[in-house]
């Protein structure tokens, strides 16, 4: 994937080391007919520019349909297996028609404002209307850092992603009742310089610890008695 990277000369590579880590994880899936969506097309306000890592996805996967959104109108820059909109990453409603129209989604990457509360809400948005099994990546977390891009202790995107790590041991949890969305819905946290790789999947795996198994026996007994 970095030799493609190169030859369409999306920074994934070179500015940043992400292309290492797509690899990793979406080399098995290379085959498949996935549709994948990118935020941010890339050029900014320059009408013709961008497009570079869409490129990039659509020759790695050979079979998939690629979808890329930006603010600005890059329409023009669609071509075959690539379908450019303009949409507002914070624009939930659209958002959700896009996955409606395009989706849903095997994969999901957000390249788009960096501004951290855009990239929580719009994670928030987009997660459960992901496919499962599926990925969602976030990059250029370098912002969470920066106070002018939201990057506010306590408030940053990283704060956020790294609160969901509990998720992925929620059966653990004795004060917990019920599991929550992403407790049910999250299998992997991968945290990599400036960029997050979440899977998803049923993460529906009992714990292990006696006095939950005893618990959770209880219920199911209580429930068979019931019916
Ligand atoms: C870093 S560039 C994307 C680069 C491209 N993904 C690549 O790797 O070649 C970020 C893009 O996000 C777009 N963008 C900025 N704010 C946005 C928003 N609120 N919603 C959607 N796109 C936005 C910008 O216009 C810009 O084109």
């Amino acid at each position: 994937m970095t030799a493609v990277a190169s030859v369409y000369g999306t920074d994934k590579w070179g500015t940043h080391f992400y292309t290492k880590h797509y690899q990793r994880y979406f080399s098995a899936w290379r085959k498949r007919n996935l549709r994948i969506l990118e935020i941010g097309v890339g050029g900014y306000s320059a009408f013709d520019s961008g497009g570079a890592s869409l490129r990039m996805w659509s020759r790695y996967f050979p079979h998939a349909q690629i979808v890329g959104i930006d603010l600005y109108d890059k329409t023009q820059i669609s071509e075959s297996r690539i379908t450019v909109l303009q949409c507002d990453q914070t624009d939930t409603a659209k958002l959700a028609s896009i996955s409606e129209r395009y989706g849903p989604f095997d994969i999901i990457i957000d390249d788009g404002s960096h501004l951290n509360q855009h990239v929580i809400a719009t994670f928030q948005c987009l997660f459960p209307l992901l496919k499962s099994p599926g990925f969602y990546a976030i990059e250029d977390l370098q912002t969470a850092y920066w106070p002018s891009w939201g990057g506010v202790p306590g408030q940053s995107s990283m704060d956020y992603l790294k609160s969901l790590v509990d998720c992925l041991n929620h059966a653990e949890n004795p004060a917990q009742q019920s599991p929550a969305y992403y407790d049910q819905n999250i299998v992997e946290i991968a945290f990599f310089h400036n960029l997050c790789i979440l899977a998803k999947g049923s993460n529906d795996e009992p714990s292990n610890c006696p006095e939950l198994v005893a618990r959770e026996r209880e219920a199911l007994r209580k429930n068979a008695l019931s019916v």
